[in-house]
């Protein structure tokens, strides 16, 4: 899922996943050469290359309304999805189905705290480690008990259900259990990320009126610091956790807990109050790159019908499937994933970013990771984290070297070929092999029976597709989609290994491409058809709440009351009916000679410069040239410092010196020709700046995406003098 103007994809940042096991033990080492050359010699002799694949049609083009364009449709589905089964029109209806039919069947999964450690860091830090045991299940009968119960318990406490609820917390199972509550209540629910800011916490509560707020235990001191200008907020519920501090009153709020709340309505139950599809389930507010975050008001039909769509992506997705959940909640990417299990009847185990794995930051060293734990066959991720996989396997590899890192390289090779479809008779037994000897151990990692990964968030890029792929042995399934577009939009098929592309429409939607003149991206461009991304069908939501005029500019409704979204994105179609996606309109600039010049395209290519950490690229159409601000890769910076015998004091010295400079844009220069790019879009002078661009620091996103708006105002001074 690529992000919208102001719907930035969030993720985890602060876990550090690492996936690099020890794959290979030394004992291994003379079997392993024995069976190379006793396996693969015949195999390489006797592999044949495989002729052209056939096309496989994805997506076809359908005649729709609204704005000229090119549209698309998911090749299976002639008519749009927009409910999973006959009567599960709403949330409430879905879920309800859904916990009679596999009410024995077992649901949401928390960790047992066993112990919780703090071990001290070289500079005086305490670091938090935790013992957690094995997954305590509960059923899809259990858990409906406990929705309705809460549902009752809302009223008993004195919330009016005309009212909204925000939920603002980290992901957990009470998470699920108190949106599907609400629901019960025909309660709009509003969701806020975790992580955002206090201004954007106080706005997103004000202006949707939430009279309660459902909130972490430990989120409850950040709430109550911005107590004063919460007006609206009568009662707070926050969810237990095993070191919740003596709550003092906060303001003249009923403060209550989770369990208290259950208890109440399971003494005396209300009578439901059910939502119909068109009702608004949740408004989710998203961290925009600029100002205010803006509410998008998802109805319950948007929601089904993404739940119908994506369950037709996931091949023989049920009962039997394990999701590992740890994404935030709050975003839709999350959102709709669990609500795909929970139709399929899957369990969905709860862990988070910093216990995913055994060598995860806050799991004790020589306990089990979230992950292990599990052995779930499903997963979402976003592509910052599968970097981070793919960089932990690489220097695990590399340090390893020798012996093991050829076995790698080969190993790693062989199953590219075999997974590109290029030779024949790859799979059967020589997968095995490597299997055996070089992956088992990495897959371990995730808990070894992953069999699908779904990514989202951002474009993943084409080498960590594959790497992943190959690694953990498992396809990826690239979505495309937008919190306006409630995630379903788009989404690449199990079966297509291609990198790069994020798939054909999925069947709740259509995907139109609108020519852009001025960027000069046509429908009617050779060899692929482009232009704006806009999507259209059951899973366009309602618009930004209490914004009428933004949603009018970004949201239209055709003639046949079919209502469209456009992303702002630029996409191509390819010609199996796919979409990739290949610009951002408003990170396109025109120079004063009137050049167009695309940011991200540039810093994709200058940040493969190994001095580039990360880089934004400015352009403005006062200028005939473009200019970039640099964080420099400390180490690799240091390194050739040592090596060129420049001394400095620290690293914000080292930044600032001339040849530091030159030997840094002389490297970016070298990636930009690499890339073809042409003079005007090589930077014509650049900053480099020591201090790195964190979530914390509001410059990048969680997802790691630069904040252009926020970067310029802060560095409006160093921007200026590149142009002096
Ligand atoms: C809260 O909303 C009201 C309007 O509903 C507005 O007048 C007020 O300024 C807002 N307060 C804050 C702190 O955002
Ligand atoms: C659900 O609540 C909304 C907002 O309060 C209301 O407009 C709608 O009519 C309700 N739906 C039903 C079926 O009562």
């Amino acid at each position: 899922m690529a992000d919208s103007e102001g719907s930035p994809v969030s993720a985890p940042t602060t876990g550090q996943m690492d996936a690099s096991g020890s794959f290979l033990t030394d004992k291994s080492y003379g079997a392993a050469i024995a069976l190379i050359i006793a396996i693969v010699v015949p195999l390489v002799l006797s592999s044949m290359f495989a002729g052209k694949k056939k096309l496989k049609q994805r997506g076809v083009p359908v005649q729709v309304g609204g704005e000229a364009g090119l549209a698309m449709r998911n090749v299976r589905s002639e008519k749009l999805v927009d409910v999973p089964w006959e009567g599960a029109t709403t949330m409430a209806a879905l879920f309800e189905q859904s916990c009679k039919k596999h009410s024995q069947h077992r649901f949401l999964g928390t960790r047992k705290l066993i112990e919780r450690s703090f071990v001290s860091g070289s500079d005086e830090r305490k670091f938090e480690k935790l013992h957690l045991g094995e997954f305590q299940w509960e059923t899809y009968g259990q858990v409906f008990e406990r929705v309705s119960h809460f549902a009752s318990g809302l009223i008993q406490l004195g919330h009016d259900p005309d009212t909204r609820i925000a939920i603002f917390s980290d992901t957990r199972a009470e998470w699920l259990i108190a949106f599907e509550g609400c629901f019960r209540q025909n309660i709009t629910v509003v969701t806020i990320y975790a992580s955002l800011g206090d201004d954007a916490l106080v706005h997103s509560l004000n202006e949707t009126k939430a009279s309660t707020l459902i909130c972490d235990s430990k989120l409850l001191k950040k709430v109550a610091a911005v107590s004063s200008s919460l007006k609206t907020v009568e009662n707070v519920i926050y969810f237990e956790s095993d070191n919740t501090e003596a709550l003092t009153n906060i303001g003249d709020w009923k403060i209550s807990s989770f369990l208290e709340v259950e208890k109440m309505g399971q003494e005396t139950p209300v009578p439901v109050r059910l939502p119909i599809k068109k009702d608004v389930a949740v408004i989710m507010y998203t961290s925009g790159s600029t100002g205010l975050p803006k509410g998008v008001m998802m109805t319950h039909g948007n929601i089904v019908s993404t739940a119908a769509a994506v369950m037709t992506v996931i091949p023989n997705i049920g009962p039997n499937d394990v999701y590992m959940a740890y994404l935030p909640l709050a975003h839709i990417f999350e959102l709709a994933a669990e609500v795909v299990m929970l139709t399929a009847g899957s369990s969905i185990g709860y862990g988070s970013a910093l216990t995913l794995t055994d060598t995860s930051n806050k799991i004790k060293k020589g306990t089990m990771g979230d992950a292990s734990m599990l052995k779930p066959t499903l997963m979402a991720s976003v592509p910052a984290i599968l970097d981070r996989v793919r960089d932990g396997v690489v220097k695990k590899v590399e340090e390893k070297g020798g012996l093991a890192k050829k076995l790698f390289n080969i190993a790693f090779q062989r199953r590219l070929l075999a997974v590109d479809g290029s030779w024949l008779g790859a799979w059967g037994l020589e997968k095995l092999l490597w299997d055996a000897i070089v992956f088992k151990k990495i897959r371990s990692v995730l808990g070894g029976d992953i069999r699908f990964m779904l990514c989202g968030g951002a474009p993943l890029a084409p080498d960590t597709q594959k790497f992943i792929n190959v690694c953990v042995g498992a396809p990826i399934g690239q979505g495309y989609g937008l919190t306006e577009t409630c995630a379903g939009a788009a989404f690449s098929e199990a079966d297509d290994n291609s990198v790069g592309r994020v798939g054909p429409p999925l069947p709740c939607a259509y995907i139109k491409l609108v020519s852009w003149d001025e960027g000069g991206y046509l429908t009617s461009d050779k060899p692929m058809p482009r232009g704006e991304v806009v999507v259209g069908g059951y899973s366009v939501t309602a618009g930004y709440f209490n914004n009428e005029e933004k949603t009018n500019e970004v949201y239209k409704v055709d003639e046949n009351g079919m209502r469209w979204f456009y992303t702002g994105d630029i996409g191509r179609f390819h010609p199996d009916g796919c979409l990739e996606i290949i610009d951002r309109k408003k990170d396109i600039v025109k120079l004063q000679h009137g050049e167009y010049i695309s940011l991200g395209k540039v810093e994709a290519a200058l940040a493969s410069s190994k001095y580039v950490e990360n880089v934004m690229l400015h352009a403005d159409p006062f200028h005939t040239y473009c200019v970039a601000l640099v964080v420099p890769a400390r180490q690799v910076l240091e390194q050739w410092a040592q090596s060129a015998g420049i001394s400095f004091n620290d690293f914000a010295d080292l930044c600032g010196k001339k040849e530091t400079v030159s030997e840094v844009q002389q490297s970016l220069a070298k990636a930009a020709k690499d890339a073809k790019l042409d003079k005007f879009e090589t930077p014509a002078k650049i900053k480099l700046m020591a201090d790195p661009w964190t979530p914390e620091s509001g410059l990048v996103t969680a997802a790691l995406k630069l904040k252009r708006e926020q970067l310029k105002a802060k560095f409006k001074d160093d921007l200026l003098q590149l142009y002096a």
